[in-house]
Formats: structure tokens, C-alpha cells, sequence
């Protein structure tokens, strides 16, 4: 597909369309867990529409909402025992997305067997919904690797989310970018201390990379990890003064799934390590005083971000050395993308996979 941008010299700065809606054949936190309700419902997560929905026991699943027969939302369908049933005709799904019910053909329907809804890996943890959203038969799904803080009970933590008028890729690019915290933040209890001129660095870890400063470290936000290991994320550490009470700096995992090409799904999992009283403290303090704090840093965030008006910015940059993380960040997220575009080549010329339902609405009269 082609670059859609290009600059007067002819530089290479666009974002591939597909880009555009996100990274698929990755795992994406979807929805808080205390989101979903007993009812099936419709989201919008990497520009498509799709249905989640939890079966008689609990399990979530995740289908695109469409239903295989003629095309009606199943976010609007009932969930009945493990099944979801599409209003419109009553055709029930199991989790696997195969069909199990052709009511309208009764118990001899010979469609029941040939109808099959992708049906896309689905986790939960720490009170998130994570997703597999790709070609499961082209890409295998790689387990769902967390990062330890998620993992290891010596964390403790909250969620906070966030829906950003932005593309995806702007949230990733000031994740990846420690320099503005001495200016955007400035007014806030430590993003403003330490110096505002600084060298930073990239350096490779086994899943993705680390971009840090040269002259300050526990100062402010002085190093960002990046991890691209079948899931995208961030790990930051934000110091806090004496006053946080014990436990060392906050530890924010950061997440952007996209919603489409213009909005962005925000998880900041803010944690701390501590135990017993502390980890009590700790909780009542960011209950009553910090979480209010970090909305307003996470604010200014929204703020410059939405002021980049979409990625046509990226037609006009000018990039300072402090931006060696944000340029890494996107040549990796680029390599990735032709990676996978490349694959989806290869497996065309072996032939159209058609979707079930599209072969048998050929071969049916109308
Ligand atoms: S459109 Fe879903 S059963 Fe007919
Ligand atoms: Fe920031």
C-alpha cells in the first residue's frame, strides 16, 4: 500500500493507511472488565466494529459485529447460556464463532456447519479485557506477555483511562519523548525540576528499546521503556516528593489502543511497590490527592496532543536530538507493519480466503 504523504523532499514521512487504524495481529487491552455487563456489546477498537460479550460462565469473547448470515449487528442480539443469538433471525454463535443454530432451517440446517465467525483470542487480567485483533491463521497469536509489575503481587495499583482525539501513533510518539516533561509539566511537583537541556540515547532490550537521558536519572521523566513484544507499552517512572510517603517513584505502564484513525483508548496503570501500611497509604493518598494531580499532568497531554490536529504534523516536523526515541519508535513500528503487509501478500497469491458466508451467498440463489 502506498505511503499517502510525502514531504517537498521527497522524505518518507506518512503513515501507511492501515497504519493509521492500528497495529493488528497484536494483543490490546479492549475494556475495563467492570465494563462489560451480562448484555453482548458493540465497540469500535482498530477502526472495526466489534462485538464483546461474555458467555454463561464468565469467558469473554470478541467477534466482529456482523452477523455471517445478512449483516446485522450482534451487539444487538441475547445472550443465551454459553450462545449469542443475532436478533434479527436468531442464528446463535458459540464462543469459537462457530454457528450452532439456524432457527429459520430448523434442526436439519446444513448452513449450521459452514458458518464460522472469526472469533478473537480474548484474556483477562488485572481488571482489563485484552485482545488478539488479527488473522489468527496467518499470524499465530503469541501468548500474552504482561509486564511483571501486572504479574508480580508486590504491586499494587489503579487504572485510570483515557479517550484522546488523537491518532495512536501520537500518543506512542509522547510516550517515547522524556524532553517534554521539563516543559509541558513544568508546573507540576517534579516534572519541572532538572535540567531542560539534555543528550538522550536509545538503547536495545530483547522486546523493544529504552530511549533515556544522559545527565539525570530520578529526577523526572528521564527514560522511557518501550516493548513491542506481540503487545505495545510503555514503562515510566515518575519521582515523587517526600510527601507521597514511602514506596519509591510511580511506576505508570502506559497503553494506547486505537479506536479508529482519529481516536485513542488510554490505559494508565499507575503502581507503586509497597506492602502492608504503606501500600495502604499509599492508596488512600492517591485516592485523595494524587489522582486529582495526575489528571491534570495527563490533561496537558491531551491538550498538545489534540493541538497536532492528526498526522499531517508530521508533514511539518523538525526533529531535535531529543527526539531519537520518537523516530526509533516509528521505524520499528513501520518494519512491523511491512512485515506483516508483506505476509498478507504472500498468502493472496495462494488464493482469496473468502469468509464462509461469502462463499455460500454465491452459491444460494438470491
Ligand atoms: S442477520 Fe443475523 S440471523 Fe439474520
Ligand atoms: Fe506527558
Amino acid at each position: 500500500m502506498a505511503v499517502e504523504q510525502q514531504t517537498l523532499q521527497g522524505r518518507r514521512v506518512g503513515v501507511e493507511e492501515g497504519l493509521r487504524r492500528g497495529l493488528r495481529n497484536f494483543w490490546h487491552p479492549i475494556l475495563q472488565s467492570k465494563n462489560l455487563g451480562a448484555g453482548p456489546l458493540g465497540l469500535r477498537r482498530l477502526g472495526e466494529d466489534l462485538v464483546l460479550w461474555r458467555d454463561g460462565q464468565g469467558r469473554p469473547h470478541l467477534f466482529p459485529d456482523r452477523c455471517p448470515h445478512r449483516g446485522a449487528r450482534l451487539s444487538l442480539g441475547r445472550i443465551q447460556g454459553d450462545l449469542l443469538a443475532c436478533w434479527y433471525h436468531g442464528f446463535e454463535f458459540a464462543g469459537s464463532g462457530e454457528c450452532r443454530s439456524v432457527p429459520v432451517e430448523g434442526a436439519e440446517s446444513k448452513l449450521i456447519t459452514r458458518l464460522t465467525l472469526p472469533s478473537y483470542p480474548v484474556e483477562e487480567h488485572w481488571g482489563l479485557i485484552w485482545a488478539y485483533i488479527g488473522e489468527v491463521d496467518l499470524f499465530p497469536p503469541p501468548p500474552l506477555r504482561l509486564p511483571e509489575e501486572l504479574v508480580d503481587p508486590a504491586w499494587s495499583g489503579f487504572i485510570c483511562e483515557a479517550h484522546w482525539p488523537a491518532n495512536w501513533t501520537l500518543v506512542f510518539d509522547n510516550l517515547a519523548d522524556p524532553m517534554h516533561g521539563p516543559f509541558l509539566h513544568s508546573r507540576s511537583y517534579t516534572l519541572g525540576k532538572g535540567l531542560k537541556f539534555d543528550r538522550l540515547h536509545v538503547r536495545e532490550l530483547e522486546d523493544g528499546f529504552i530511549v533515556e537521558r544522559e545527565l539525570q536519572r530520578g529526577v523526572n521523566f528521564d527514560w522511557s521503556e518501550v516493548h513491542l513484544g506481540g503487545l505495545a507499552w510503555f514503562r515510566i517512572d515518575i519521582p515523587y516528593p517526600w510527601f507521597a510517603g514511602p514506596g519509591g517513584p510511580l511506576r505508570i505502564l502506559g497503553f494506547a489502543t486505537p479506536l479508529d484513525a482519529e481516536h485513542s483508548l488510554i490505559y494508565f496503570l499507575r503502581l507503586r511497590r509497597s506492602s502492608g501500611w504503606r501500600r495502604a497509604l499509599w492508596r488512600f493518598l492517591y485516592r485523595t490527592f494524587w489522582e486529582d494531580q495526575h489528571w491534570k499532568v495527563i490533561e496537558q497531554d491531551r491538550v498538545m496532543l489534540e493541538s497536532q490536529r492528526g498526522l499531517d504534523s508530521r508533514l511539518f516536523e523538525h526533529h531535535a536530538q531529543s527526539d531519537v526515541g520518537v523516530i526509533h519508535l516509528r521505524g520499528l513500528l513501520n518494519r512491523e507493519y511491512a512485515r506483516q503487509q508483506e505476509r498478507y501478500r504472500q498468502a493472496a497469491t495462494r488464493g482469496p480466503v473468502r469468509h464462509p458466508s461469502e462463499a455460500e451467498a454465491e452459491e444460494r440463489p438470491v
